[in-house]
């Protein structure tokens, strides 16, 4: 019996991405190996998203894809995520090529799961949730992570939010949160595979509750010996405290960039999507941060078209955008979701046609896009640290990293993956800037052989 192989397609968020990586962990355990290559695998997973309709679309529209394979070579197909979670049965009803549909709880059950279907010939689904007190979160294995420099590490999983458009509470349950002494213990193992910069996260982990409060959570993580960098996602506004705009001003480790999501600049809308902060209240803790970090990068979301938005709501969000001036933002139409207050109410405040959604979104691109080539191009003519990731993506001969801002550098340079090096920028664009390597601060202690190529990763 040779080694089977497993191809994973993953979209959505940085949980689902950690949720693939323990998958393989469980395959792995079962002597599968991952293939980049769909066409040579023997099991497909679709790890799905479900935030937005045209999420669910893509996941269908992959579904529709890999069917060859399974014709051709008779792999099994499973589906996990959120939308597994959220449909269940409804989707070996749906696709009759699906073999298993798994929740995000049920990643450990993936053996038990594939053993059933190849004994049984049955078609399964495991989509229990484990309730709080029960759930233990699994350890990483920092095998999965060798040739990173950098990597997530869970903090929490669920939300206790009830934004009134979001489908994660229903997708993802309740929230609990990961004892401190484990995620430390996980830093710890990275770092011996060379990882030198963690991103803690979690749907919300301003409110994270694991044994101390999320501003000790960082500053704990900054003293891991190996450890130079460390940054979080993603923070609710309401629950920025003080204590973790104080962490930016004592520790040099976390970088200067925050991704705070205001979703709108208009006081009505923000009552309607149950943010419970106004545009002041965000823009007074912003400015908090901005006052011990005044260089700090500042990236947001936001949804445009939420049912009721008029023109006037809409032009306070173009507002805050040239006011705040930020790096970047993930903004999106609104797409009504299953079983969401939103989704009930629309009709009662009023949907936004599509054509209006779409325009109002182009605007606020073209806004971002003005002013984020203007942040950017601020550097060129100046050199900036950049953590060494791995080859360029547009251009193999070159070299990627980020800047403590989360910027994307691709650079003519030989340092390895893992190096902390100087670049002399001379190239800016909106999305990243472009440079020559002038200087090597610091290798890794570990080194890091060429990361290997990877299955896409799907941000719907
Ligand atoms: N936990 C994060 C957000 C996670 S979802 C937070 O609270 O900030 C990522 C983004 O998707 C959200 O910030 C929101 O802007 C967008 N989003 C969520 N539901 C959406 C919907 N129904 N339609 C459009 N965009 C949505
Ligand atoms: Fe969704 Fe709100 Fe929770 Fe973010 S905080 S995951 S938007 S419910
Ligand atoms: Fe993440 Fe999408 Fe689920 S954003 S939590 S994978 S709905």
């Amino acid at each position: 019996m040779g080694t089977k192989r497993y191809f994973i397609h993953t979209f959505g968020c940085q949980m689902n991405v950690n949720d693939t990586n323990r998958m393989g962990e469980a395959l792995a355990g079962l002597s599968y190996s991952p293939t980049p290559v769909v066409e040579n695998a023997d099991l497909i997973i679709l790890n799905t998203c479900s935030i937005r309709e045209k999420a669910e679309d893509k996941m269908l529209s992959a579904l529709g894809r890999y069917r060859q394979v399974k014709l051709q070579r008779g792999a099994l197909i499973g589906v996990g995520g959120c939308v597994a979670q959220q449909e269940k049965q409804k989707i070996l009803d749906k696709v009759p090529y699906v073999d298993f549909v798994f929740g995000p709880d049920a990643i450990g059950k993936l053996p038990e799961i594939l053993t059933r279907i190849e004994q049984d010939r049955v078609r399964v689904v495991e989509t229990a949730w484990v309730d709080s007190e029960s759930y233990v979160f699994p350890q990483a294995d920092p095998v999965s992570s060798r040739g990173k420099t950098t990597e997530f590490v869970t903090v929490m999983k669920g939300c206790d939010n009830v934004c009134a458009f979001c489908v994660v509470p229903h997708t993802r349950g309740r929230e609990v949160s990961r004892p401190v002494a484990e995620v430390l213990k996980e830093v710890a193992r990275l770092t011996t595979v060379g990882v030198r910069e963690v991103t803690l996260v979690g749907q919300n982990v301003n409110s994270y509750q694991g044994g101390s409060s999320f501003a000790q959570l960082l500053l704990r993580t900054a003293q891991v010996p190996g450890i130079e960098r460390v940054r979080f996602t993603t923070s609710h506004p309401h629950d920025l405290s003080d204590e973790l705009v104080d962490a930016f001003r004592v520790e040099p480790k976390l970088m200067p960039h925050f991704h705070l999501p205001v979703q709108s600049g208009s006081n009505e809308v923000l009552v309607r999507m149950k943010r419970d902060y106004t545009v002041a209240q965000y823009l007074e803790r912003l400015g908090e941060l901005r006052a011990v970090r005044p260089d700090i990068a500042v990236t947001t979301d936001i949804i445009v078209g939420y049912p009721g938005e008029t023109a006037a709501d809409f032009e306070q969000t173009f507002a805050l955008c040239e006011q705040v001036r930020y790096d970047g933002q993930f903004s999106f139409v609104y797409s009504p979701r299953p079983k969401t207050i939103a989704m009930l109410k629309e009709q009662e405040w009023g949907p936004v046609p599509h054509e209006v959604k779409v325009a109002r979104l182009e605007r606020l691109n073209r806004l971002q896009k003005t002013i984020s080539t203007e942040v950017m191009s601020v550097h060129v003519g100046r050199t900036v640290e950049v953590l060494v990731e791995g080859r360029s993506r547009t251009n193999a001969e070159r070299r990627f990293g980020r800047t403590p801002h989360n910027r994307v550098v691709n650079f003519d340079g030989d340092a390895p993956v893992g190096a902390l090096v100087e670049i002399a920028v001379d190239f800016a664009s909106s999305s990243a800037l472009g440079g020559k390597q002038v200087q090597v601060r610091s290798l890794p202690n570990v080194v890091i052989e060429e990361a290997p190529v990877v299955p896409e990763v799907c941000v719907a």
